[in-house]
């Protein structure tokens, strides 16, 4: 297990900063996996990666990366540690901001303590040129709070019926509570591109007919029995087993994701920070009253 916060890193960047928010209609459908496993990707390809847990009720990444981390997210807001303390390293030098599981309070961020954890991730711009944010799932959650201040979404869904209804609930939140253009679209646990193709054309076909979104199929992975053993052994799969189909795939999404241009959202420009400070909507409005 990795303890040590990981080392300053003062010389600029040489990648236009990007952050890339991953979500879901459901949970369950490989978020986690995805994120830490396209965060140790993009890291192997020379990316300088922060990955943040706000799944904040259910948070994970730090036994999926085998990192152990002393403080979270909640010691962050609290202003017992600083957001370099509470960072720690990971696989392929991955950053990680953890969150602590079961914690309810913070479960639903206000909008004043989600803007004071953007501030904080902001000071950090000159070391990241990656940020990949695992959100929670699901339309009440922080998932839209965070997906309105990221350059890019990602929405995962499964092949799953369910899923796919829930993804399409999701990406109408998306388009239209929280202003989001595009959404980039991963097909996770599927059998092969035909299956995956079918879940894309079916979800793409709905969203073209009822919502003003583009919607971006950026690749899917293979259902494969090797996620289940990289998640029991707390290794993620790219780094720990890179030759089975699902690391392959993992790999190419985080290229392709990579490759994606990030455009601005709605009326909000992207500032120089990390994050869109200006929340638009129903953002807007905790932010002023900091409820949620
Ligand atoms: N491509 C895949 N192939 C096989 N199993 C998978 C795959 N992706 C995810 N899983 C399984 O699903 C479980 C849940 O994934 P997770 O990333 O924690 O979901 P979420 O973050 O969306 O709640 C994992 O622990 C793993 O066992
Ligand atoms: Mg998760």
């Amino acid at each position: 297990m990795h303890t040590t916060p990981t080392p300053l890193r003062p010389e600029p960047t040489a990648y236009e900063p990007r952050v890339i928010a991953v979500t879901s209609g459901k949970g369950g459908v490989g978020k986690s996996v995805i994120s830490a496993n396209v965060a140790v990707a993009c890291a192997s390809q020379g990316r300088r990666v922060l990955l943040i847990d706000a799944d904040l009720a259910l948070a994970n990444l730090d036994l999926l990366l085998g990192v152990e981390a002393r403080y979270t997210v909640r010691d962050v807001l609290d202003g017992k540690a600083s957001i370099e303390e509470a960072i720690v390293e990971g696989p392929r030098g991955v950053s990680l901001l953890a969150a602590c599981s079961g914690d309810v309070e913070l479960a639903a961020l206000g909008g004043k303590a989600r803007m004071n954890l953007f501030d904080a991730i902001d000071s950090l711009e000159q070391r990241y040129d990656t940020v990949i944010v695992d959100t929670g799932a699901g339309v009440g959650s922080n998932a839209t709070g965070f997906a309105s201040a990221a350059q890019q979404v990602v929405v995962v869904v499964t092949p799953d019926p369910t899923s796919m209804a829930d993804a399409y609930a999701m990406i109408k939140v998306l388009s239209q509570r929280c202003h989001v253009e595009r959404v980039s679209l991963v097909v996770n646990q599927a059998s092969g591109a035909v299956e995956a193709d079918s879940v894309v054309d079916r979800l793409v076909a709905l969203t073209q007919r009822f919502l003003d979104v583009t919607v971006v199929p950026v690749g899917f992975v293979y259902a494969d029995a090797a996620v289940s053993r990289s998640v029991r052994a707390c290794e993620p799969l790219v780094s720990s087993l890179p030759s089975t189909s699902a690391s392959s795939s993992l790999r190419a999404l985080a290229k392709r994701l990579l490759s994606e241009p990030t455009p601005p959202h709605g009326s909000v420009a992207a500032g120089p920070s990390l994050f869109w400070k200006r929340l638009m909507g129903v953002d807007e409005a905790e932010g002023r009253d900091g409820g949620q």
